[in-house]
């Protein structure tokens, strides 16, 4: 074939898989048709509006008032390196609270924007050490804490008031990564005091992945703004991007704009779609459902002998980590899960890698009959394995929901 020879590709057929693993979730049509809408102007008085209520639907479901608070262009790593690209100036100190495999991602990234991390290293699988935590904030000179709320990771939720009495100790900036449990666990911003925090759009959100909803307290803004080196990134600069993103009105809707970068359109109109079903289920209500279908899936998986492998006050509603049972082959399950029942679980990640399945159920995947099909077919690839289950994990599941 010569290079001038036009490539002979078939049109992509995927299939539509029940995706239960780390992210993405599975998406609602609706989310997907609004993809389809036809495209404006990134400036066009419709995609204007477009913006003012996808920041409103953020607000909601960051649970603040804060004004900073806007989609990045970019999947939830870009979200992750704007909050500490701004926040930071080189040299500064961070404490980063490392329990799973993205404390660590946010160690790195804090390594190259030339701040100063201070690790606090604490057991994968468990919430972060707090005495740890509070030894390593009074012995630095940060002013900014970082955790993860949802490490997905391990499948731990991370309590954030403790966080903020230590960050308190001397009035400095709580910085969190809410990826895994924006839309299902209750973040609080304001109420939790949080400075920073950045989220994904393709876990509980239920959106395609390509945005990354972020949130600056006014404190933060002022941090920023009070900086004596430019943020080291040109695209990610929070300064630039409010020109474009929070109205200048300072209310919503009107404002002038200015162009920083062509906003990914469609993906705007796919999470303003994904934040509306968000706001018809009501935060509180989709916080129960997620609860109510984690708890059946550990009804079903402890009946069938595996164990979850956090400890039950610290886990996610949104990703479940089970342990893989002794001779049982990680790979071998996962591929027949996908080949024969299309479904899609995660393998571990880390120190974690080989030891757990991560079981996500986010956002339209968080339902009954994902939970039941999922037992079932795990309960045959098991057998299958040679591994014999204790009891029926369905009948389980099924007694659980029956009750609740
Ligand atoms: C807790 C957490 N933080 C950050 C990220 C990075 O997000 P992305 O893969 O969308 O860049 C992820 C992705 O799974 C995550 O789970």
């Amino acid at each position: 074939m010569s290079i001038a020879d036009a490539p002979a590709i078939a049109a992509l057929n995927p299939p539509r898989r029940v995706l239960l693993g780390p992210g993405p979730s599975p998406v609602d049509d609706r989310v997907l048709r609004s993809m389809a809408a036809p495209l404006v102007g990134h400036l066009d008085p419709i995609f204007v509006r477009t913006m003012d209520e996808v920041q409103e639907l953020l607000r909601y479901v960051f649970e603040t008032n804060n004004r900073l608070t806007m989609p990045i262009s970019g999947t939830g790593s870009a979200g992750m390196e704007a909050a500490v690209a701004n926040l930071l100036e080189p040299g500064e100190e961070i404490v980063i609270c490392i329990n799973g495999y993205f404390g660590e991602r946010m160690h790195e990234m804090a390594l190259r924007v030339g701040a100063k991390p201070v690790r606090v290293e604490c057991e994968w699988g468990g919430p972060v050490d707090l005495e740890k935590t509070r030894k390593a904030w009074r012995d630095s000179n940060a002013k900014v804490l970082f955790a993860v709320h949802a490490e997905t990771s391990t499948g731990v939720l991370q309590s954030l008031e403790p966080l903020r009495e230590i960050a308190d100790e001397r009035d400095g900036f709580l910085m969190v990564d809410a990826v895994t449990s924006i839309g299902a666990h209750s973040i609080g911003i304001d109420r939790n005091r949080i400075d920073a925090c950045y989220a994904g759009t393709q876990k509980a959100l239920s959106c395609p992945p390509g945005l990354a909803p972020v949130t600056f307290s006014d404190r933060a803004v002022a941090k920023i703004k009070a900086r004596t080196t430019p943020v080291g990134s040109w695209y990610l600069d929070t300064n630039l991007l409010t020109a474009y993103w929070a109205d200048a009105s300072g209310g919503t809707g009107g404002g002038a704009r200015a162009y920083h970068h062509t906003a990914p359109i469609s993906m705007n109109y796919a999470l303003h779609e994904a934040l509306r079903i968000v706001a018809e289920e009501g935060l509180e209500a989709r916080a129960k459902r997620h609860q109510r279908n984690h708890q059946a899936l550990v009804a079903g998986v402890e009946a069938m002998g595996l164990a979850m492998a956090v400890a039950p006050e610290h886990r996610l509603w949104t990703l479940n980590a089970v342990s893989i049972p002794e001779g049982v082959d990680d790979m071998k399950v996962r591929s027949r899960l996908l080949n024969e029942f299309n479904i899609e679980v995660g393998g571990g990640l880390g120190i974690f890698k080989g030891k757990v399945w991560r079981v996500g159920l986010m956002g339209a995947g968080s339902t009954e009959n994902n939970v039941l099909l999922l037992l079932g077919a795990l309960e045959k690839c098991l057998k299958d394995e040679g591994y014999k289950p204790k009891d029926s994990g369905v009948s389980a599941a099924a007694a659980f929901y029956a009750a609740n």
